[in-house]
């Protein structure tokens, strides 16, 4: 949730972090600080609000120049986003320095501890303990800071990322991590440390994952790796791919509209390489073999917000293509209810960011329960794909709007290359059949970028529509999460009442909502696919419309049928049934951040997200 990062080497640490924590912003912006040690003496600005806040305390307070140095962005947990509340948290001996990503969940027991042997606490984070629990070691014990760290952790529970430093060790960067992101970036004559690698790829491309409960020093020529009892671990270095002009906005407004416009390349990079001359695919890097594949029973996908979408629309490929059940299940609510997985059943975790706790921590479970869990992601070396029997990593390439789109979109495909690899795997289809499908799906980047002619309209819609109260999405079939999707997108940019439903669903209840000018934003599927699917939506319109809605009809080019529904009509290029979220998304995309710019609001940083939701 929490941005953080680490530097020491030659150049001057502040200019450094503060750089790397613009790239983290999107991890959390309720306020900013940094820390640096100069002349033996540990510095510190913090500030509620976003980086732009500390960044102008920087310039009517100056920190000196320093070649160390630690900083944060922050999104609330413990205490709300105040100045005392920012970090990086100070001993009472002004020497510890200390910033954290995660909850440390037995901090009010360490925190009465402290404050019965006298320490006063400044701050009503969970995050303070820790600088007077290193505060307290370090000096009667002779221990370094890494050590001191490694004590300090057998004593915490709950997920965190911790970074220190000490004014009587100016050489020296520490960092521990359990269940919480951390990578640490390899320089020449400088070493890093951040929640992911788009803070220091401006720097250096070599990378080394982090794995659980293990503690890192690093100073300008060395990187030390232990676990929380000292033993020297092994690590995994590996080449950082992602562009660092990748994190910029590139002329675009926002990192939104510039991710949005991406999504064509994005798609067509996750196909790239996965399909034979024959046309078939090999996905070699899934790590799953073929009998494995062929033992599985079932499928499970599990997933938060956006990444469930894709994970609805998963299912209808998998048990359509497969003849495999499928369910898929929110990861925050799937170890409480006592899910039937076993050795036989396949899960597959849905997360951009790798990181999502709550999808962690359904995955753990999964495969203590013997299951076998394939992950699908975008950011490698991330805790998910790492702790995952495979992984099918996306190439969506950084995501920095907090709103997902092209992550969702290349999930899509992602999981449509699963789904038929299986297919494939145990004979479900034909060769001829599966390069069929192999061909529209190479077909859909073109088509991705012919729906974007799409966003004059919807922004144009946008400015009509910004002062409604609430939008509501209706969709069948894969229509559904796609309609689930925009409604979020809707609320969690433009901050408004929006809703999808299964289009079947409104005579249940919903259609109760519906009076004189509610927008209704209905997709529509393939007339040439279902139909019965087609022609019951086509109803469904009709109903909404006969109850004065106003009626913004997503269609094939060529459907005719829905033009008399219709108050406004957005075209999307014709496509397979299933593959038809690819283009349906994305002018929905395009409306949610219109409306929330023609509301004012930030479109890449909404008020109180954060791109990466470590916490559970
Ligand atoms: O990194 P993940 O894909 O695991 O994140 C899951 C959700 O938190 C994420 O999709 C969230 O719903 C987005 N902000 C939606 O735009």
């Amino acid at each position: 949730m929490c941005g953080i990062m680490g530097y020491v080497g030659e150049k001057q640490a502040l200019a450094v972090v503060v750089d790397g924590l613009r790239r983290l912003e999107y991890r959390g912006y309720d306020s900013a600080g940094v820390a640096v040690v100069s002349g033996g003496q540990l510095e510190t600005r913090k500030k509620a609000g976003k980086l732009a806040n500390l960044e102008s305390l920087l310039g009517s307070d100056p920190l000196p120049e320093s070649v160390i140095g630690i900083g944060h962005t922050r999104w609330a947990t413990h205490g709300g986003p105040t100045d005392a509340n920012a970090h990086p948290h100070v001993s009472e001996d002004g020497k510890v320095a200390v910033i954290h990503n995660g909850i440390i969940e037995n901090f009010a027991e360490l925190r009465d501890e402290l404050t019965q042997a006298g320490v006063t606490l400044r701050s009503e984070t969970d995050t303070e303990v820790v600088a007077h629990l290193l505060a307290a070691i370090l000096p009667s014990t002779g221990m370094d800071l890494a050590e001191a760290m490694r004590l300090v952790c057998r004593r915490l529970s709950g997920a965190f990322t911790l970074v220190a430093l000490h004014s009587d060790i100016p050489d020296v960067v520490v960092a521990a991590r359990r269940n919480s992101p951390l990578v640490v970036g390899r320089g020449i004559g400088e070493n890093f440390l951040a929640s992911d690698v788009a803070a220091f790829i401006a720097h250096t491309r070599h990378a080394i994952e982090l794995g659980q409960d293990q503690v890192v020093e690093i100073t300008r020529d060395q990187i030390t790796v232990t676990d929380f009892y000292g033993v020297p671990a092994e690590v995994t270095e590996y080449e950082v791919t992602w562009d660092a002009s990748a994190a910029e906005k590139g002329g675009y407004e926002t990192f939104m509209a510039k991710e949005i416009a991406e999504q064509p390349k994005a798609v067509a990079d996750t196909l790239l390489g996965r399909v034979d001359a024959a046309g078939l695919l090999k996905l070699d890097e899934m790590r799953l073999t073929e009998a494995q594949l062929r033992e599985i029973d079932k499928v499970v996908v599990i997933a938060c917000g956006t990444a469930y979408h894709a994970g609805m629309v998963a299912k209808y490929a998998l048990e359509h293509w497969t003849r495999l059940p499928c369910e898929v299940e929110l990861a925050s609510e799937f170890r409480y209810r006592d899910p039937v997985v076993n050795v036989r059943t396949l899960v597959i975790a849905i997360s951009q960011s790798g990181e999502t706790m709550d999808t962690l921590m359904a995955m753990r479970y999964a495969r203590e329960q013997g299951a076998r869990v394939l992950a699908i992601c975008n950011t490698q070396g991330s805790t998910i794909p790492r702790e995952s029997d495979a992984a099918l990593y996306t190439h969506a390439g950084p995501e920095v709007a907090v709103a997902s789109t092209k992550a969702f979109l290349t999930q899509l495909v992602a999981c449509y290359l699963v789904a038929l690899f299986v297919a494939q795997v145990r004979g479900n289809k034909f060769g001829d059949e599966i390069s069929a499908i192999v061909r529209d799906l190479s077909d859909m980047p073109r088509k991705v970028d012919l729906v974007l002619d799409t966003s004059e309209e919807m922004k144009a819609l946008a400015a009509e529509l910004k002062d409604a109260p609430s939008v509501l999405f209706i969709g069948r079939h894969v229509g559904f999460p796609v309609a689930l999707e925009g409604a979020l997108k809707l609320k969690e940019l433009a901050y408004m009442h929006a809703e999808g439903f299964a289009a079947g669903e409104l005579k249940h209840g919903p259609i109760a909502l519906l009076e004189e000018g509610v927008p209704v934003i209905v997709i529509v599927p393939s007339p040439t696919g279902r139909g019965l699917l087609h022609e019951k939506i086509v109803s469904n319109i009709q109903e909404v419309r006969a109850r004065g809605a106003r009626t913004i009809v997503i269609a094939e080019e060529g459907d005719e049928s829905v033009v008399p529904y219709a108050d406004h009509l957005i075209r999307i290029p014709a496509c397979p049934t299933l593959m038809q979220p690819l283009v349906a998304t994305v002018p929905l995309q395009v409306f949610a951040a219109a409306m929330a710019a023609a509301k004012g609001h930030d479109v890449d940083q909404p008020r109180n997200l954060a791109k990466s939701v470590t916490v559970e």
